[in-house]
């Protein structure tokens, strides 16, 4: 059955929320919080100047449960004069994880456009992070019937070139912009049909077997009432949350769901 042989993967992205010492602590809440069984596998986008100590710390803990770091953004740029920016390389020497590319936040106020984020897709795979890519449509194209045709454009220029090999490396997130940040969600129905959609052409684009093994997460106000719901869905893998990771207590709520 598609995406249900896999383990539910639960990503929190903190946005720009936490210094270091508020990570850390978080973290500690966060771990005896957990169900000792749960088999979900935990990912934490953090703040750039947070991801150093957090790695070093869930490096220490692997033994409990693994909780991968990750970033929220990176640059589209191997080195070079980019005053502010940060690389992959950088990332991946202080054992960050994966990174979120394309969040509708980076498109809205920093501008960031397809071929930018193909070419930071590019990058992240080519230095081993693993990417997060985030698509979805805005209120006004999915009132003009556009949802469809919008995620096509994304996928095809964000995925432009990309080897399917690496595919199953791959994490897409399912993001309608009007969903984000409102405690307004998309119903499970209405989303397992554009995951339905995103799964469909990842098997066109590549194969089958390869599209079966993307996690394609729901995001967009999701919390501990609504995720379970959505967790049921065939083509629902997981999850990315944004206010309702912001807590250890929300944050594992919705973790112990698996
Ligand atoms: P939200 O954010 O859960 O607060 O809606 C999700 C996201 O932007 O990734």
């Amino acid at each position: 059955m598609a995406g249900k042989a896999k383990s539910h993967l639960f990503a929190a992205n903190w946005k720009m929320h936490k210094t270091v010492n508020e990570a850390l602590d978080y973290l500690h809440e966060l771990r005896p919080l957990l169900h000792p069984k749960h088999s979900a596998k935990v990912y934490i986008a953090a703040p750039f100047t947070a991801l150093k100590p957090l790695a070093e710390e869930t490096k220490k803990e692997q033994g409990a449960f693994p909780i991968a770091i990750g970033a929220q953004n990176m640059s589209d740029h191997l080195e070079g004069a980019f005053t502010g920016e940060i690389s992959a390389a950088m990332l991946m020497e202080i054992g960050v994880k994966f990174v979120i590319l394309g969040h509708s936040e980076r498109r809205r106020f920093f501008h960031e456009k397809d071929d930018l984020i193909h070419r930071k897709v590019s990058l992240a795979f080519n230095a081993g992070l693993q990417p997060l890519l985030c698509i979805g449509e805005t209120a006004e194209e999915r009132k003009a019937g556009k949802t469809e045709e919008i995620l096509e454009k994304q996928l095809s220029e964000c995925l432009k070139e990309i080897k399917k090999e690496l595919g199953q490396k791959l994490i897409i997130a399912y993001e309608p912009v009007w969903a984000i940040g409102n405690g307004h969600a998309a119903t499970p129905q209405d989303a397992e049909k554009s995951h339905h959609f995103i799964r469909d052409w990842l098997g066109k684009n590549w194969d089958a077997l390869t599209a079966e093994k993307v996690s394609i997460l729901y995001g967009g106000s999701v919390n501990g009432t609504n995720a379970k719901d959505f967790l049921k869905e065939k083509n629902i893998d997981g999850l990315l949350i944004g206010g309702a990771s912001l807590t250890p207590h929300s944050f594992s709520e919705i973790i112990n769901l698996n």
